[in-house]
């Protein structure tokens, strides 16, 4: 063995005890961090580290954030299972996840987040780590123990990012997707984007891209759906085999490498973005890839406006809440569309009016149909092919009279 040869094989027994010591510490570090209660393998390590998404708060944060002083960093890590959500609502935008929040917030034990964190999905929030994500859930008002805290970011359900992060926070987190007809989820979003568009939310850029009023709107949705069906065409005849199976593997595919028509800049046209939103299927099979089926729950927010009792005992049997939420716990009132809500003082909360906005505004008849016929395989194949589940009742705008 040469001079250098025995250097080089000293230096590399030196590097393997180094790399083992390393990794047990940070094992270590983060047991402690979750209090202990999740077993970390080594496997699971590896797991993580070859994933492509940057490293996330397990190994951070050593030390605290200055601006941090409410709660400190033992606290955290000693409190974790106390605070942290025990379910997370992850979508969808604009199909009643806000209604699903409010009666969820009469719930004696369910304790909301103060705001939509969107922590898992967002890498600037994410990188503050849980020190951050804690500030959400410090606030238990006038609930009662046991406390269940969740929380509600409608865009998590079509995030990269946001299925292994949670994951990695909690194995056996519960997570709950509220999907709704397309047809009604696409004039909700435009409604949505107009009128805070005025409240200056959104661009006026953004608005003029997708049309400055429902006119125009439809105008464009028009021929986006003629580009855009004749896309997905294409895809499934190239990159698929042919069939709707085939399709959603190859749109997969896309998803995952931010490819048109998932891809925020891949994907010029910003209407085809609001249509790509509603492929549930896709979405959903991306985090069965994460989460056992029985910890992914999927409910029709459809059903929010007529007995939105279905959902939430749904959603409190999912979750482990007691089933305080039932049909006696709703009322219909004259003349208005929203359901509300009886709480245990007998006072009667109805949702605002406005939540059932697109109620009273409607897409032409031939948008209607060319959007339905777009969208019908896509939730035939959710509802059975992947939910194993009756066909979704979706026929907004066409409904008999
Ligand atoms: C993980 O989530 C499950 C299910 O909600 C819960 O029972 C458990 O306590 C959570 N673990 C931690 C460490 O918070
Ligand atoms: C609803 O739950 C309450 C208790 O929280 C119970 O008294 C009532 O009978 C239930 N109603 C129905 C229709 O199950």
């Amino acid at each position: 063995m040469g001079r250098y040869g025995r250097a080089y094989t000293i230096s590399n027994v030196l590097l393997a005890i180094y790399v083992t010591a390393f990794c047990y510490f940070n094992r270590e570090k983060l047991k402690l961090f979750f209090n202990g209660d999740l077993d970390f393998s080594a496997a699971k390590l590896m797991d993580i580290s070859n994933t492509e998404y940057p490293p996330g708060p397990t190994a951070e944060p050593t030390s605290l954030p200055s601006h941090i002083n409410e709660v400190g960093f033992q606290e955290l890590v000693d409190n974790f299972p106390l605070w942290s959500p025990k379910f997370i609502i992850v979508g969808v935008m604009k199909c009643g996840t806000g209604a699903a929040h409010t009666f969820l917030g009469n719930h004696p034990n369910a304790v909301p987040a103060t705001a939509e964190a969107y922590f898992f999905n967002k890498d600037k929030n994410y990188e503050q780590g849980f020190t951050y994500y804690r500030k959400f859930f410090l606030r238990v008002g006038h609930k009662q123990q046991p406390y269940v805290h969740y929380e509600k970011s409608p865009t998590y359900y079509r995030s990269l990012t946001a299925p292994p992060r949670m994951k990695e926070m909690n194995e056996t987190l519960k997570v709950v997707n509220v999907v709704c007809d397309n047809v009604k989820r696409t004039l909700s979003r435009y409604l949505h984007i107009k009128t805070h568009t005025d409240d200056g939310h959104f661009s006026h850029n953004h608005l003029s891209l997708i049309g400055q009023t429902l006119e125009e709107f439809q105008v464009n949705l028009r021929n986006t759906i003629r580009t855009f069906g004749a896309f997905l065409e294409d895809v499934k005849n190239n990159e698929g085999d042919g069939t709707i199976e085939g399709l959603i593997k190859a749109l997969s595919y896309r998803f995952k490498h931010k490819m048109r028509p998932f891809g925020i800049r891949a994907t010029q046209d910003k209407i085809e973005l609001i249509l790509s939103d509603g492929f549930y299927a896709v979405f959903h099979k991306y985090w069965q890839q994460f989460f056992p089926d029985d910890q992914l729950l999927v409910v029709d927010g459809g059903q929010f406006l007529k007995t939105p009792w279905e959902p939430m005992v749904e959603i409190q049997r999912h979750v482990g809440l007691s089933e305080r939420i039932n049909s006696s716990s709703f009322t219909f009132r004259d003349g208005m569309d929203v359901p509300c809500f009886i709480d245990a003082q007998e006072n009667v909360n109805c949702l605002p009016e406005q939540k059932g906005r697109s109620l009273h505004k409607s897409l032409d008849m031939d948008v209607v149909r060319a959007l339905h016929e777009l969208y019908r395989p896509f939730d035939a194949y959710f509802a059975q092919k992947v939910l194993h589940r009756s066909p979704f009742q979706w026929n907004y705008g066409l409904e008999a009279p």
